[in-house]
């Protein structure tokens, strides 16, 4: 007689095949969001150093790489740019001819059928790094009471409205808002329906942390506070009830797609936000994940292809329906091999 109960799970794992078949998460190049970071000047395409594989690219060389993440099947990119002059107002992010509209115009001409996505945050813009207008800058002065230098939310709404509405202008498929204001998404729902795009859709930073992992992204969009920290916007990676009362309010204010960002540490939150909303969750592998990865794999310490899909296996089995993530396109060809 048998000590064991009935069933033995390592029959269903004895086979390639059998273990096929009871696969219970399946990651596709169809879940990933790829980010481009964009700017001025001519035949520019230049590794970043903190995120090896990924690239600065100029307006002219954008076509060519449209093209090869659209035929890896990657469905949809999202936009970073970083602008030739920075004013306490980030101009360039509301500019008809800023580099994020030039960006978009450039991919949807190459690839009308490449989703592009775009952030909508001041930080690569303005002089001072932040995610708005802040306490001090220009004639106006709001925010009694606040110190100089805080970031202003509601005179920052005024200035998200208009950098989505150019940004649908240039022709962006959906506007990601990613400063964690108060108040953004209605904001930008609003402006948006004014100017006649009720059908584009917001991709919500519902839940972003002020987190460490951005640091080599703030390299390579040249975006960091150059005073004080995010910490007054951006949530405390202490908290996961709160994320849920911002995802909330931000399905409230009319977000399509809600998002948690960074992921690998904050797989909890992902998990509560699927078990909570029934809305697409889209989850941000951001660059410190990233670059960790990639360091460690150079230094021969992991598999960085073994690593990177079961970190994105993960992230899609916490309950992420899209992933953004620096490893889409190396990653589309490891799941067409397998
Ligand atoms: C802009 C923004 C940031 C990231 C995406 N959008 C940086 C920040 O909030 O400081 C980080 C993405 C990454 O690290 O990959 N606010």
């Amino acid at each position: 007689m048998s000590v064991f109960p009935a069933y033995r799970p390592r029959r269903l794992r004895r086979t390639q095949t059998l273990r096929r078949m009871v696969q219970e998460t399946r990651l596709s190049v169809d879940d990933f969001i790829y980010p481009l970071f964009v700017l001025h000047g001519q035949g520019v395409k230049k590794e970043i150093s903190s995120m090896p594989g990924n690239y600065h690219f100029s307006l002219d060389m954008l076509p060519a790489e449209a093209e090869e993440i659209a035929r890896l099947g990657i469905p949809a990119v999202i936009l970073f740019g970083l602008p030739e002059i920075k004013d306490c107002y980030g101009s360039e992010d509301y500019a008809e001819k800023g580099i994020v509209q030039e960006a978009v115009r450039a991919i949807k001409k190459a690839t009308p059928d490449l989703v592009v996505i775009t952030d909508i945050c001041m930080c690569e813009y303005t002089d001072h790094g932040h995610c708005g207008i802040v306490k001090g800058c220009g004639e106006r002065t709001p925010g009694r009471g606040l110190p100089q230098g805080y970031v202003i939310n509601d005179e920052t709404l005024e200035y998200l409205g208009k950098i989505a509405v150019s940004h649908a202008e240039a022709g962006a498929d959906i506007v990601a808002p990613s400063g964690m204001m108060d108040g953004q998404i209605q904001a930008i729902r609003q402006a948006l329906d004014a100017e006649g795009y009720e059908s584009l859709a917001i991709m919500a930073y519902s839940a972003k942390y002020a987190s460490a992992f951005y640091g080599p992204f703030r390299e390579a969009a040249d975006s960091p506070p150059q005073f004080g920290d995010r910490r007054a916007y951006q949530m405390a990676p202490h908290n996961v009830r709160e994320a849920l009362r911002e995802t909330a309010l931000d399905i409230d204010e009319g977000a399509d797609i809600v998002m948690v960002k960074p992921a690998l540490a904050y797989l909890d939150v992902i998990r509560q936000v699927r078990d909570t909303f029934d809305y697409p969750i889209a989850a941000y592998n951001v660059s410190g994940e990233f670059s960790m990865v990639k360091a460690a794999a150079r230094l021969g310490w992991i598999d960085e292809r073994a690593i990177a899909l079961e970190i994105l296996t993960g992230i899609k089995r916490a309950g992420a329906d899209m992933i953004i993530n620096y490893f889409a396109k190396d990653a589309a060809r490891w799941l067409a091999e397998q």
